[in-house]
């Protein structure tokens, strides 16, 4: 045990003020003298607890916890006192004499902080000042991420020579073997120990008071593994730590938002070109902990993740998230696959403010995802869009935002409310089983696939496969003739397509331009959906010799817009049987809108039926 002396108890206590301390987290109001807020212990809606300014305690009437900052820290952070004197103590910035009884642990960790303190200033020394050619290799590789060594400087990046010599230093300023070992930056190997870090560009990582506690060491080049980070040591727990931010605290708070990214090297590109609120996680999936000490400082979570799969999964493992504080997600895609370093160095702040922009909810990001990974005109394929929509809809709270992701969910599968509720409610409750059955550590067969949801409870409709059919015809004739199609590409773009997913088969392929080869498109359609072949060696009206591509291409787009008008009639015509749904003036809109739709329609079936006499 360590004893921390009363005297540095008292100073850490008189350095703190628990309406600052308060006010990382809770919205508080002046009344009187005191200030108010919703308690962050308990879920109210109406505050209850109060800070008092001139005795430094708290208080809230609704779960009736109150104490000192110590208490209020120990509650919040989930430590043990004297981990919350020590928590307060590197806020402020105060050195605790800790005095050692029979473990000791206090000091091991402050000698640990100094060990890491100075291995920094080493590797930053040598990325700096070494003459050897490895050091300007170092330098070479971070300029060419566009790091120049102000940069270097501002985040004390460093090299690592290798050859013992950070070991060699540490021994020579007094450490022990054992405490290079506990700081992970050597290994032992026999009755020796190494430096841990050879040859490789060092990210220092630091806590959110900067002080060191952990090395990201990044390879030159290309080779394995390209990061070789600290392991958790007694001060460096991953699932706890962030990249950054101790720099990024001050910008958190002032934006309430925070954007989370996956590497070092994009904090530093985001930082650099003024987007200071920017922390990544540690080569680890975002956790709980992660979440809650943002949510201490921001309202809005910006997750980017790389275009990669690892990224998308980590999109959707994000979902658990969605509820397990008050912060609310977003997510941001980047377009052409890059990172968020890629984007940056390539694109003004201004054009990836406009990306942020555009951030769309966690929810319907992981939604839009995981919809478009499916073909949504193959019943099959929709069944199992079915499955993982209603999957990712678990994490929802039941309630109004689940509500509508529900409906969104329906809208976009064009199935009925009640079967997409149904899915929804049948996910949830095998997760509660699951839930219940780890908890009885008795393991649940897994049901991959789930069988009531089998093909056969999602049919099209006869419209719809008339509709998929026609717009299958149409990408088989963009197909077929490159050239040709480019003077519908307009038309074509703005239908109102059945399935967004040849909507966007379509697209890409008009984009190729005149003079793209069929092969060409086709490789772009594949990499759309890889059996997209399939649906543009389907088409028949090609092998119709009788009519000119061009009548049947002008016929087929009337079908199509045709098709679309009579879906949205039908959808305004069943809005029209609810008037008590509406007031007045948005009924009589919808009135207007519905018989402006019938005389369009009307329009395009005269005029498709008049074409068919011509032929
Ligand atoms: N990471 C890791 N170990 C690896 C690869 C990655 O710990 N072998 C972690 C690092 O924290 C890294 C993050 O995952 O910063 C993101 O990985 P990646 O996108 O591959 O790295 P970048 O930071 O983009 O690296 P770079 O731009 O240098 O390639
Ligand atoms: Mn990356």
């Amino acid at each position: 045990m360590s004893l921390i002396p009363n005297e540095d108890i008292e100073a850490v206590r008189s350095a703190t003020d628990i309406v600052s301390l308060a006010a990382e987290t809770v919205v508080l109001k002046q009344k009187g003298q005191e200030f108010w807020g919703c308690c962050p212990f308990h879920e109210e809606k109406t505050p209850s607890f109060k800070v008092n300014p001139a005795t430094q305690l708290w208080h809230c009437f609704g779960c009736s916890n109150g104490g000192d900052v110590f208490k209020y820290i120990m509650l919040r952070e989930q430590l043990d006192f004297p981990d919350a004197v020590r928590y307060l103590a590197e806020r402020s910035h105060i050195e605790l004499h800790e005095v050692q009884s029979q473990s000791k642990t206090g000091s091991k960790r402050s000698r640990l902080f100094e060990l890491m303190a100075k291995a920094e200033d080493f590797y930053h020394r040598e990325l700096m000042r070494s003459t050897k050619p490895k050091a300007q290799e170092a330098r070479d590789y971070l300029a060419g991420r566009g790091f120049n060594m102000e940069v270097s400087k501002r985040y004390k990046l460093g090299y690592a020579p290798g050859n013992n010599k950070l070991v060699d230093y540490l021994l020579s300023e007094g450490y022990k073997p054992q405490e290079l070992i506990d700081a992970n930056v050597a290994v032992r190997r026999g009755q020796r120990v190494f430096d841990r870090f050879y040859e490789r560009v060092i990210f220092p990582i630091h806590d959110e008071f900067s002080k060191t506690i952990a090395f990201g060491g990044r390879i030159m080049g290309s080779g394995e593994p390209k990061y070789l980070n600290s392991q958790e040591t007694q001060i460096f727990h991953k699932s706890k730590n962030l990249y950054a931010l101790d720099l990024a605290k001050e910008a958190l708070v002032l934006s309430s938002k925070a954007i989370v990214v996956e590497g070092y090297t994009d904090v530093i590109g985001l930082h650099e070109a003024g987007f200071k609120n920017v922390v990544a996680t540690l080569g680890t999936a975002l956790t709980e902990q992660h979440i809650k000490i943002l949510s201490r400082f921001v309202k809005q979570i910006y997750l980017i993740f790389d275009g990669d799969e690892a990224g998308q999964n980590a999109a959707q493992r994000a979902l658990q998230f969605i509820d397990a504080t008050k912060a609310d997600f977003y997510s941001v895609l980047i377009p052409d696959n890059q990172d968020p370093l890629e984007y940056i160095s390539e694109h003004s702040s201004e054009e990836f403010k406009v990306l942020l922009e555009a951030a769309q909810p966690l929810i319907k990001f992981v939604l839009d995802k995981t919809l478009l990974s499916f073909d949504l005109s193959i019943p099959d394929e929709r069944a199992r869009a079915l499955n993982e929509g209603a999957e990712a809809l678990v994490y929802l709270k039941e309630g109004i935002l689940a509500d509508e992701y529900t409906r969104y969910l329906a809208d976009v599968l064009n199935a009925e409310l009640p079967t997409v509720k149904r899915a929804v409610s049948n996910k949830r409750a095998k997760q509660r089983n699951f839930v219940k059955a780890e908890a009885n550590s008795s393991s649940q067969p897994k049901n991959g696939y789930n069988r009531e949801l089998s093909a056969k409870s999602l049919p099209l409709s006869q419209d719809e496969a008339l509709a998929l059919n026609a717009e299958r015809e149409l990408l088989a004739l963009i197909a077929s003739y490159p050239a040709q199609m480019q003077q519908y590409k307009e038309r074509i773009i703005n239908l109102s397509w059945f399935s967004k997913l040849n909507s966007m088969i379509a697209q890409a392929m008009l984009e190729q331009g005149e003079d793209a080869t069929a092969t060409r498109l086709v490789q772009t359609a594949k990499s759309i959906h890889p059996r997209a072949d399939e649906i543009l060696s389907a088409g028949k009206l090609l092998s119709n010799t009788d009519i000119e591509p061009s009548q049947t291409v002008e016929f087929l787009l009337d079908d199509l817009t045709l098709k679309s008008l009579q879906r949205n009639l039908r959808e305004k015509k069943t809005q029209l049987k609810h008037p008590e749904a509406f007031d007045a003036k948005s009924y009589d809109d919808l009135f207007e809108e519905v018989a402006r739709l019938q005389k369009e329609a009307r329009y395009l079936e005269h005029k498709m039926i008049e074409a068919s006499k011509r032929v």
